[in-house]
């Protein structure tokens, strides 16, 4: 065995050759245990008939049919393979391999990330705890000062009233936090299901904008809506998507100057209803228009403080998602931002 050779076979990741009829051509050692044959076993016979992943197949057709390097994404290049009767997570990259300028095979590796993800589990698991043991006390916290506040139990001198509400503030953004990654946690679980009702996207346009009205009018910020007469019904979680609703359109006031608009549109096509929230706010760079939807992240800009924690969007994903929707953003730095996401029509 050559000395390249030797080092293949022996490489801790999981390394697959295919040929472009998604055959397999060689499988090294570590290969051989994951999908538990040997090479000379394997040789010729489809990587599908190993695996059966439609995601493999789709990112191993996008490389052939691109002659590059599929996009992966965390969700997209994620697999999980039973192995012995275990669960095993591994991160899946592909790179196609050309011989003078033809493209010949698809080199494939898996790295196990089974322990990783466990960690995530119990960070996850954390967190759902952590933040429902917050919200009780919180609760109790802001009524408290509710009363106070109201003078019922003794005057309250001004300089008092200004330390409550600074407390009332920072409890009300404490609890939305608390709330937001109890959420969070459970949706990523899977703990929360969707209750899907056909729902009409009138209402919950108009429930949504409904709570926000007061505050467009203090930053005066006007709020439109662009609604064809003849929108037809959605299968929806209709509170989830008002959630959803009132996050974007939340996220456009805070993310808007004084003077700027929203808008609010939806419109059918085919089988799915796309709804975009449209501001004149201060934009997005082109590199945060994923990232944004990840959590945590946030655009630092003073003009604009979040006061939140950047959890928004990532909600808005897990929920749409789970509907069978996408969600995306097209923006540029001061032109504003149009955030679109999909759900299916109803098809009673
Ligand atoms: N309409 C918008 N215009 C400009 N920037 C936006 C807009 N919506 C979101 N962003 C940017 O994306 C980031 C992430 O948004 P997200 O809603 O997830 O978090 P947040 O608003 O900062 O906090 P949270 O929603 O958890 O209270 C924001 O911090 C902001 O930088
Ligand atoms: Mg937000």
């Amino acid at each position: 065995m050559s000395f390249y050779e030797t080092i293949y076979t022996q490489l801790p990741e999981a390394v697959i050759l295919t040929d472009k009829l998604y055959r397999i051509v060689s499988l090294n050692k570590k290969a051989e245990e994951i999908l538990g044959v040997k090479e000379a076993d394997a040789q010729g016979i489809k990587f599908l008939e190993l695996v059966n992943s439609p995601q493999i197949y789709s990112l191993l057709e996008e490389t052939l049919l691109f002659s590059r390097s599929p996009n992966l994404t965390y969700e997209n290049s994620t697999i999980l393979l039973t192995i012995r009767d275990r669960k095993k997570y591994f991160k899946l990259s592909m790179v196609p391999i050309f011989f003078f300028d033809e493209l010949k095979f698809v080199l494939t590796t898996l790295t196990d990330i089974t322990m990783l993800k466990e960690i995530e589990q119990i960070k996850t698991d954390f967190f759902a705890t952590a933040s429902h043991e917050f919200r009780t006390p919180l609760t109790s916290i802001l009524m408290g000062v509710g009363i106070i506040k109201t003078g019922q139990l003794g005057e309250l001198s001004p300089r008092g009233k200004e330390i409550l509400e600074a407390i009332e503030e920072d409890c009300a953004r404490l609890l939305k936090l608390s709330n937001n990654l109890l959420d969070l946690s459970r949706l990523e679980t899977g703990i929360i299901a969707m209750e899907m009702e056909d729902a009409s996207v009138y209402k919950m346009i108009k429930a949504a904008l409904g709570t926000l009205k007061l505050q467009a009018e203090k930053r005066n910020i006007k709020l439109y809506t662009k609604l064809p007469p003849d929108l037809p019904l959605v299968k929806a979680d209709i509170n989830k998507i008002i959630w959803v609703l009132t996050n974007l359109v939340g996220n456009a006031l805070r993310y808007t100057n004084e003077g700027g608009s929203i808008t609010v549109r939806a419109i059918r096509k085919g089988t799915r209803l796309f709804c975009s929230v449209i501001d004149t706010g201060k934009g997005i760079p082109a590199e945060f228009h994923e990232r944004i939807f990840q959590k945590y992240i946030q655009i630092k800009d003073e003009d604009f403080p979040s006061g939140g924690a950047g959890l928004g969007l990532t909600i808005c994903k897990e929920i749409v998602e789970a509907h069978g929707g996408e969600i995306w953003v097209k923006s540029k730095p001061g032109k504003g931002s149009i955030f679109t996401f999909s759900i299916p029509v109803s098809r009673s």
